[in-house]
């Protein structure tokens, strides 16, 4: 074989290797191993995330394409909420003095607006646990009719004219391509991000700062009280347990029964994290109190016994005045200003 045969040949299987590997993946996948990857950080204490890092990567391009869409009301059917209306950031992420969301076209939602943080650790989301993954509840508020009613041909003509969402698809996903399933992976890519791990309680833990008598004793009382459903780190065992709150003739809502259709799950809600509870007033799942003190008024003083109430509130939990406020004080070093003014979330 002459040199230059062996070059051609040489030159020939690069392409024909190439070729192979190329066409092997998708596009998408190719061009997403070439996009910036971005460190998930499981804070000191907090167990493995749930969320499942491999099958959408979070990357720097994707993750600025996710923020630019969840602040963009051209995704909602009426051009006027996006999902920082409803998840804001300076509320940690519920809407700020609301009972219930405000949907397009001037439409509420069914229930009060949770909060958004910590969702890596979540398998199941809403206050009923309905949707099965971060993803597909991104799809569900953009696509709920009370919420945003975005529909993605619709979302499409709307946004493709703007180049930079030409060259945010193109840099995330390695075309301008715009279809559901790159704009819930982008979306999550940046809701999943958001991670409240740096309140004054945090800073005690790493040994950066101390209680205060009262809040130290609040936490005594917490840990005894509360932790059982509110457990830490997440202040959430992600359980779903009936709190003792009678339904309203106003909103009936039976909670998880509606997903499992099992009686015994009647007036369950997912336990809601205490982390930055001081800042996202109202309060569980029909937005029914505007305070926290009435939520401790109620486990001390107003627990009825109906049927499915968890076991361990049948008595309720007796609290004198002075340990409802040694409680209040400890629930005020959950809230994390990092969180609520971070710039890469804006
Ligand atoms: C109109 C207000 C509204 C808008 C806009 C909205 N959401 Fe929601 N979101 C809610 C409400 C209300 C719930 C809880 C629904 C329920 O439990 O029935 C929720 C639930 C969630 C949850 C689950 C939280 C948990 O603890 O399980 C996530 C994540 C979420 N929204 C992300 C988004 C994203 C991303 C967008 C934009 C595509 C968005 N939301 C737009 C109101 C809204
Ligand atoms: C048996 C489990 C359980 C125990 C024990 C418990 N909670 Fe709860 N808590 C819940 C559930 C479930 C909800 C949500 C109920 C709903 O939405 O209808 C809730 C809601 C809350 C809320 C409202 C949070 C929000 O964002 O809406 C606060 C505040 C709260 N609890 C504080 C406490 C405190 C303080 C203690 C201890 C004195 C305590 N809880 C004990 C299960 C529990």
């Amino acid at each position: 074989m002459n040199l230059k045969t062996r070059i051609i040949l040489i030159v020939c299987s690069f392409v024909v290797s190439g070729t192979v590997i190329i066409s092997a993946c998708k596009k998408s996948d190719v061009h997403r191993r070439r996009a910036t990857p971005m460190n998930f950080v499981v804070p000191d204490g907090f167990p493995s995330p749930a969320f499942n890092f491999s099958q959408n990567p979070v990357t720097e391009e994707g993750f600025a394409l996710g923020r630019k869409l969840f602040h963009d009301n051209r995704l909602s059917l009426g051009i006027d909420v996006t999902c920082s209306s409803c998840h804001q950031q300076h509320a940690a992420y519920t809407t700020f003095d609301h009972d219930l969301g405000h949907g397009t076209n001037h439409q509420h939602t069914r229930r009060n607006v949770p909060v958004i943080f910590n969702m890596a650790w979540h398998t199941e989301f809403e206050w009923d646990g309905r949707n099965k993954s971060l993803k597909d509840q991104t799809l569900a508020c953009l696509t709920a009719p009370e919420k945003m009613a975005g529909e993605i041909s619709a979302i499409n003509e709307k946004i493709k004219s703007d180049t930079s969402y030409t060259r945010l698809f193109s840099d995330a996903f390695g075309d301008a391509n715009i279809t559901s399933d790159r704009i819930a992976d982008a979306l999550t890519q940046f809701v999943v991000m958001l991670v409240s791990n740096n309140s004054k309680y945090d800073k005690v833990k790493k040994g950066e700062a101390e209680f205060n008598s009262s809040e130290a004793a609040g936490y005594e009382l917490f840990k005894t009280k509360c932790a059982g459903c509110h457990a830490e780190p997440l202040f959430t065992d992600l359980s779903f347990r009936n709190n003792g709150l009678v339904s309203t003739p106003f909103h009936v809502d039976y909670g998880r029964m509606e997903v499992t259709g099992d009686p015994a799950d009647s007036l369950k809600f997912k336990v809601p994290t205490l982390r930055n509870v001081m800042l996202t007033g109202y309060y569980v799942h029909d937005g029914r109190f505007i305070a926290v003190g009435q939520l401790l008024d109620h486990y001390s003083e107003g627990i009825t016994p109906i049927p499915t109430l968890d076991p361990s509130l049948q008595n309720g939990i007796p609290l004198t005045l002075l340990e409802k406020f040694y409680l209040e004080e400890f629930l005020f070093t959950l809230s994390d200003s990092t969180l609520i003014s971070d710039p890469r979330f804006e």
